[in-house]
């Protein structure tokens, strides 16, 4: 199978084109590494099924049409995006480019060179604040932010490309990523990278509010699993899926987890909750279970001391 990664040398994407290429795809990758680095793709570059094109796709120089026209992929992965919520708030004409404008693009050249399927990092964003717990697929959506309501876009033209042209989608939801290679240094960056990144150097960490938040943390080498079985099953059901563990974690249960994993006595600041965070967020997966006949296995124990022995080498 030939796949087009888009994004490729990001968290995500760079975990997924590894996976893949294990498992012996032809690989082509894409990236313009603004967010996304090279180092990223160690494992990949030297591989002789890899293909790695440095390139904006939403410029005219080396776009999606002309990548997608030249290499004739089977499917794509598209995970090339803004990925910063609060960013999109700010530029909501980049988030416009990069995450309305961009989607088009990849169906369009989907569309003219036959592509059979696209896979499609959506976000739990879609849903905004949530009325009942745990979030299903048939939760009303109403995203906050221009990142989110770009994220809804994306699925409602993938399912349009489905019904009226026949191209073969699944939007993965996904919850709140962790792992290897997330980038700590960014003033958005996720709450575990910070807090693994701060232990490590023996600095303190800041608690927005009490600690007591939940969210549905999910292993990057989950996500990358189930982002090759969406591609590469040979029958699946287009449509949104969630991408989470089910399980709730509080904030200080992550914390003490990632304490005792690195065997250190945080030093905790407590601070004022943030602004527009939401309390509890937490996915029901049981549709993801059906489709693929599995369901996401790193517990937040084994993925945090997995990550930290990564990191460690
Ligand atoms: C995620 C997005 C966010 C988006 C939201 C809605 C990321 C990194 N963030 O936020 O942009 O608006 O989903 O879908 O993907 N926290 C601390 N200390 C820190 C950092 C964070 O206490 O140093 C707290 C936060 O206040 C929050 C929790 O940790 O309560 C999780 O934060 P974060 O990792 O940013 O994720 P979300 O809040 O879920």
């Amino acid at each position: 199978m030939k796949i087009l990664v888009t994004g490729a040398s990001g968290f995500i994407g760079s975990h997924t084109v590894d996976l893949l290429l294990q498992e012996g795809h032809d690989v082509v990758g894409v990236d313009d590494l603004s967010t996304g680095k090279i180092e990223n793709l160690q494992y990949a570059n030297v591989r002789k099924n890899f293909t790695f094109v440095e390139s904006d796709i939403s410029g005219s120089k080396r776009g999606i049409h002309s990548l997608v026209g030249e290499f004739k992929p089977d499917s794509i992965i598209h995970l090339a995006a803004l990925v910063s919520v609060p960013v999109s708030v700010k530029d909501p004409s980049l988030n416009f480019e990069l995450n309305i404008r961009l989607i088009h693009e990849v169906l369009e050249s989907a569309r003219l060179n036959d592509v059979r399927r696209i896979v499609f990092a959506s976000s739990a964003a879609v849903y905004g604040s949530a009325t009942n717990l745990p979030l299903t697929e048939d939760h009303p959506t109403n995203p906050i932010t221009p990142y989110g309501t770009a994220k809804l876009f994306g699925e409602h033209m993938l399912r349009s490309y489905f019904q009226n042209y026949g191209i073969e989608y699944v939007a993965f939801r996904y919850f709140n990523v962790y792992g290897p290679r997330q980038d700590p240094k960014s003033p958005y960056s996720g709450v575990m990278s910070i807090f693994v990144d701060r232990l490590r150097a023996s600095l303190g960490v800041e608690v927005f509010g009490d600690g007591q938040q939940t969210r549905d943390f999910i292993s990057v080498s989950d996500v990358a699993r189930f982002n090759s079985l969406a591609l590469n099953s040979s029958r699946i059901e287009s449509g949104t899926y969630n991408l989470c563990t089910g399980k709730q974690s509080t904030l200080m249960e992550l914390l003490d987890c990632i304490a005792s994993t690195l065997d250190v006595r945080p030093d905790v600041c407590n601070r004022p909750s943030r602004a527009g965070d939401i309390r509890h967020s937490v996915g029901c997966n049981r549709k993801l279970g059906a489709m693929f006949n599995t369901l996401p296995t790193t517990t937040l124990e084994t993925g945090i001391s997995s990550w930290i022995s990564d990191i460690q080498i």
